[in-house]
């Protein structure tokens, strides 16, 4: 019984939000990119995710283009007129789970929008609006 109890409670800490965690990460790599960094802030990451910038195929992109204003209702790839389900993890708990997906899709959007991939500082910023929304 104490080995099953040991076991949860080893499980739990192993897989508690992995999100945190990348945030964790991401913190210390804005702190190397700018001594001056003081933390995330979602009002930043707005407006990373709703300005509109040059981006793929000269097209004028944002965020929200393919995402939405509202990110707990769903999208459609501009590109390639495929459905996004919603980003927001309140509309859908699959989000920003699997932190190899979340990467690679920050690269790959970042590109999209602003044809070069976000720094650490932008990243954390963009997802903690994402988390509060
Ligand atoms: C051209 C359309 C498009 C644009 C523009 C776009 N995205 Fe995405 N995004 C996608 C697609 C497609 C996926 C992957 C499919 C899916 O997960 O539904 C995705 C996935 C993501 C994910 C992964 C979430 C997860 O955990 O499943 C994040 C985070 C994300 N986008 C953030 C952004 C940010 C930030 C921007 C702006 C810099 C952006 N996206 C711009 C189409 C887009």
């Amino acid at each position: 019984m104490k080995k099953i109890v040991l076991c949860a409670i080893l499980t739990a800490t192993i897989f508690a939000a992995p999100i945190d965690d990348f945030l964790k990460k991401l913190k210390i790599e804005a702190k190397k990119e700018n001594p001056n960094f003081k933390g995330f802030s979602a009002k930043r990451g707005e407006k990373i995710f709703t300005s509109y910038h040059i981006g793929k195929k000269g097209k004028k992109v944002a965020c929200i283009s393919c995402h939405t204003k509202n990110l707990k209702s769903y999208g459609e790839n501009i590109f390639t007129g495929k459905e996004i389900t919603p980003l927001s993890p309140k509309a859908n708990p699959k989000r920003l789970q699997d932190i190899k997906k979340v990467k690679k899709w920050l690269r790959r959007n970042f590109k999209d929008v602003y044809k070069r991939e976000g720094t650490a500082q932008e990243k954390g910023d963009v997802l903690v609006y994402i988390l509060n929304n």
